[in-house]
């Protein structure tokens, strides 16, 4: 159990902290941006139909179940931050969801009893090999056969994994797809998410950084800047990635409704289907 404490701390801390923000980026600006490309991503792969039965994997403050839950389907989300749950229970409305504290590699779900089942960055917070091992087992035996499980994780096409920190592990796509392979299901559908957005994003970074922002420190550093200038100096920054998003949102939507990989995008859409 102790490899799973630290980061059920860490997600009940960032509940307390953050409240309804705390499932997704804390830069709430880009995440509202890049929910919206998630969005189209998933339900490019998924058919919501009324009383159909869904999983939420994760679901953090419930986002996803609960607008899944008012398209008419009988969500069951599952966390294990009674933080988030916490939160989650208090949002439900007129559309219910069974919210369950437990984790993904516990919970005692009914065999075969889901349509579909969402783990929308979930997995990449489970540390070690094992409990992925034990998680994924769960999912996949809780699905229907002939059911979809949509996996949007970060994963690398390279054969490498990578502790990013304390809570979130990069590992391969092979690695997610052999061990769905193994558990029964097949992969059916790959999308790159946002890829776009984040790529262009990266690169701007990178000049900014090298044409800015030696030159912004160095202005700090002699404090001769008065506030509005040095306001101006940090306002370029946010102003021309506003811009930079608004760009590629259209090229990203484009990109959402098709089967498209590229290596260099960490951000990915897996769909299996359960044979
Ligand atoms: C990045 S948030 C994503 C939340 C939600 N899927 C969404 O997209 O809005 C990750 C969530 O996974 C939950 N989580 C992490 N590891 C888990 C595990 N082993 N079992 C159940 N929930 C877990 C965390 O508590 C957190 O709420």
């Amino acid at each position: 159990m102790s490899d799973q404490v630290e980061p059920k701390k860490y997600w009940n801390q960032r509940a307390k902290e953050y409240g309804l923000f705390s499932s997704g980026y804390l830069d709430r600006d880009y995440y509202m941006w890049e929910e919206e490309i998630r969005k189209r991503c998933v339900y490019d792969v998924i058919d919501i139909r009324l009383g159909m039965r869904i999983l939420d994997v994760g679901c953090g403050v419930g986002n996803w179940s609960l607008e899944l839950a008012s398209m008419g389907a009988e969500v069951v989300g599952v966390d294990f931050s009674e933080e988030m749950i916490k939160i989650a229970k208090r949002r439900i409305g007129k559309h219910p969801v069974n919210f369950v504290l437990a984790s993904v590699e516990e919970v005692e779900l009914e065999p075969e009893s889901f349509d579909t089942i969402l783990c929308i960055t979930v997995l990449q917070h489970i540390l070690s090999d094992e409990r992925l091992s034990a998680a994924v087992k769960n999912i996949v035996r809780a699905c229907r056969q002939g059911g979809i499980i949509v996996v949007l994780e970060s994963c690398l096409e390279k054969d490498t994994s990578s502790h990013l920190s304390s809570y979130q592990i990069l590992r391969s796509k092979r690695m997610y797809i052999d061990i769905f392979r193994k558990n029964g299901a097949q992969l059916e559908n790959e999308k790159c998410v946002a890829f776009f957005g984040r790529i262009s994003l990266k690169l701007y970074g990178r000049l900014y950084n090298l044409v800015y922002h030696s030159q912004y420190n160095d202005h700090l550093k002699s404090c001769s800047r008065t506030q509005p200038e040095r306001a101006r100096l940090r306002g370029i920054g946010p102003r021309i990635r506003k811009l930079i998003l608004t760009l590629s949102k259209p090229f990203d939507y484009h990109l959402s409704s098709l089967s498209r990989h590229f290596d260099s995008c960490d951000l990915k859409l897996l769909s299996f289907r359960k044979t």
